[in-house]
């Protein structure tokens, strides 16, 4: 018999998990992010296209190596950021998120966090060889934090590993 106890997903979220919006990749996108978290090992990859007149988001799309949760909010994040500039889609919470999905259990927070803090990573990609506008904060976010890139996360999770099994 398990012990796993059955997450409560919405019907947004499975919908979502189903038949995902925006599942791909895009080439020669203006800017990318890959970055996993560090609550699970999962990892996600952000692409978006931006209208460089403007500085609104024309596309946005993801791959997802994680969970249905993930894959619903990263789905439906890149719905809610698309028409939207790169400072509004700065602004969109993990809660918004959550919110639009009609809630994520708790244990799955970080799920939509780390959707949130790949595509903060990815806008930050964009300014990485321009002018910094003055909205974009210096220091990384506590969801970019949560969303951490490729090597830095295999790096504490080879970390982890040894010290496991050191003990
Ligand atoms: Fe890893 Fe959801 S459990 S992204």
């Amino acid at each position: 018999m398990s012990s796993r106890v059955p997450l409560t997903y919405g019907k947004k979220v499975i919908e979502l998990f189903r038949s995902p919006k925006n599942l791909g990749k895009i080439d020669n996108a203006d800017a990318e992010a890959l970055a996993g978290s560090l609550a699970c090992g999962d990892m996600i990859a952000i692409y978006l296209k931006i209208d460089e007149t403007n500085g609104k988001i024309v596309d946005a799309k993801f791959e997802s190596y994680g969970c249905a949760a993930n894959i619903a909010a990263a789905s439906i994040l890149t719905e809610m950021i698309k028409g939207k500039s790169l400072q509004d889609a700065w602004k969109v919470s993990w809660k918004e998120v959550s919110d639009e999905l009609g809630g994520l259990p708790s244990v799955k927070y970080h799920c939509g966090v780390l959707a949130v803090g790949a595509l903060r990573r990815a806008i930050r990609d964009y300014y990485a060889d321009k002018p910094k506008p003055d909205w974009l904060p210096q220091e990384l976010t506590r969801e970019e934090k949560q969303a951490l890139e490729e090597e830095k996360l295999m790096e504490i999770l080879s970390r982890r590993a040894q010290k496991s099994s050191a003990n």
